[in-house]
């Protein structure tokens, strides 16, 4: 029995024109009715209600409420029964269990009565099945996570640009990349301002030219955030909404971090260089040196019979202008099959220590007649160099390709040739890489340096130049800067090359200083500054 009377209305005030009793509508409902009595039994089901929890409604009516919840949910269901009994309404969100044991999401919203004295006869409880609803938000959750997961940790920030009012967007990530605060402007002038100095032209131009052709954004650029100034790089895509007439009125799209990307792109491309000049080395200076070496053979019997055949012939003889002409053609192959050797570095070595500056201060007469009149040549050789260990015919040859290198671009020119020593450290604080990509070897190294102010070598033509038979001369062989990579290399040496088209070159060979007892001198100069003038 219901603990209050059903019809008229509770509240006593009388409804017109009702079709319906107080006590149909009760039972039409499509949400579940519970009346639960002072002792906490069902005292009441509506057919909902007893459908929602798997009963017929005379099955239900009479049982705990404690019957419809999961054991483990008890110890809290008990806890707010007892609040309602001290005449707290309430709504929450909990589970059900239905008669097969299954579990019911349910909206429950409860009303106690408790009368003037205090005393509380029970309550009544409109239930709402949510699973669906539950089951729908769960899902949300669960694409929410992925996604807010995933941009995370892709880096992947989100941005919605509003064309007419210029005001941007941007996701958690985005202002994470760009290292924005909420305050940041975000204008397109406010995106510019974070687009690196170097980028800026160009992406403004293309942000218009996006915006009058009316095509996706799609690019690659720098930025510098704006909390650390750090310079990131960053692939921008997005998609233009257009209005009826046609204009663009929204930009989505993301912008992810490819720094890394980038870096590691980078790594494999430089070493995938360094593989390729290895591989050419290796083959090269193969082919070289086998060349080379059945030449040597061959011009060792060439000269060998010019030689025999000079004697035998009477003097006066027409023909001893022709051997001597074999005998110096013979010399110059001998020296190109020298330069191929060395290139392949299966040259002869005899090393002893060397002191750099007085081999080439020795050298000075055949520099000078390398080096045209009208060219100035510079000597700054330092003093106290430590010593290196290294096959002295070896490093002539180094100092006269250099230097006939420096003389030939120069040519007729005005210009100046410097030939300079000194010395170098790299370590952790100085790294350095030479020419062909490779680290230096941590150490101390002297310095040759041949300098000139000629021609130069552009940009194209600058990582051939080691290259065999690379050459931009008229009667060049492109054999000499070959013969001097593959004598500094046989030195555990490196080569540097700076070039600037129109205003000179300079080549710097590093060569393994040898450990020296006593202390440098010279304190005042910069280490840098050793041995120039
Ligand atoms: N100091 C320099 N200034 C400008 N270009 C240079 C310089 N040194 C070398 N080069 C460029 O590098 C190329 C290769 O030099 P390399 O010494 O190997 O050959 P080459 O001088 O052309 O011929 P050769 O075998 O007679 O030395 C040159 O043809 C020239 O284009
Ligand atoms: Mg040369």
């Amino acid at each position: 029995m219901l603990p209050w009377a059903a019809n008229p209305a509770p509240w006593g005030h009388r409804v017109p024109n009702l079709p319906f009793s107080f006590q149909t509508i009760v039972e039409m409902s499509n949400e579940a009715i519970w009346v639960v009595d002072a002792d906490r039994n069902i005292a009441y089901v509506n057919e909902r209600a007893a459908e929602i929890a798997g009963y017929r409604p005379e099955e239900v009516v009479g049982k705990s409420v404690l019957t419809f919840f999961f054991p483990d949910d008890v110890p809290a269901m008990e806890a707010r029964l007892a609040r309602r009994e001290s005449g707290e309404a309430e709504r929450y969100q909990h589970r059900l269990r239905r008669r097969d044991g299954s579990a019911v999401w349910a909206l429950i919203s409860a009303r106690p009565r408790v009368d003037e004295t205090g005393r509380y006869d029970g309550s009544v409880v409109i239930v709402t099945d949510i699973t669906e609803l539950a089951r729908t938000e769960s899902a949300l959750r669960d694409s929410e996570f992925w996604l807010r997961e995933s941009q995370r940790v892709a880096r992947l920030g989100s941005y919605v640009f509003d064309i007419p009012t210029d005001r941007w967007q941007s996701s958690a990530v985005l202002d994470e990349v760009f290292g924005i605060g909420p305050d940041y402007p975000r204008n397109a002038e406010g995106w510019l301002a974070i687009v690196h100095p170097d980028d800026r032209q160009r992406m403004a131009a293309y942000l218009r030219e996006l915006l009058a052709a009316r095509h996706r954004f799609d690019r690659e650029y720098r930025v510098t955030r704006v909390v650390d100034g750090a310079e990131r790089w960053v692939h921008g895509l997005g998609e233009l909404t257009l209005d009826g007439d046609g204009r663009p009125v929204r930009l989505f799209g993301t912008i992810q971090d490819i720094t890394e990307h980038r870096l590691r792109e980078q790594e494999r491309r430089h070493l995938e260089a360094r593989l390729l000049n290895a591989q050419k080395l290796e083959s090269l200076g193969v082919l070289a040196g086998g060349i080379a070496h059945e030449f040597n053979n061959l011009l060792t019997s060439i000269l060998g019979n010019a030689d025999l055949a000079l004697h035998d012939l009477p003097p006066g003889s027409t023909a001893i202008e022709s051997i001597r002409a074999v005998e110096a053609a013979s010399q110059r192959a001998a020296e190109i099959s020298r330069q191929m050797l060395a290139y392949s570095g299966r040259g002869r070595f005899v090393v002893e220590p060397v002191v750099l500056s007085r081999l080439v201060r020795e050298m000075g007469r055949m520099i000078e007649l390398a080096v045209s009149k009208r060219t100035r040549l510079r000597m700054a050789l330092a003093e106290d160099l430590p010593r290196t260990d290294a096959d002295p015919d070896q490093l002539r040859q180094v100092v006269m390709n250099l230097v006939v290198n420096a003389a030939e671009a120069v040519a007729d020119d005005e210009g100046l040739v410097t030939v300079s020593t000194g010395e170098t450290t790299c370590d952790a604080a100085h790294p350095l890489r030479d020419h062909f990509g490779e680290d230096v070897a941590p150490g101390r190294y002297v310095v040759l340096e041949v300098a000139d102010t000629g021609q130069g070598i552009d940009a194209e033509s600058l990582p051939r130049v080691f290259d065999p038979f690379f050459t931009t001369k008229f009667t060049g062989r492109g054999l000499g800067l070959p013969a001097v990579a593959g004598i500094v290399r046989g030195h555990r040496g490196f080569v540097q090359v700076e070039s600037e088209p129109g205003r000179g070159t300079t080549f710097r060979i590093l060569l393994p200083a040898l450990p020296t007892a006593t202390p440098m001198a010279a304190p005042s100069a910069a280490p840098n500054d050793r041995g120039r003038v």
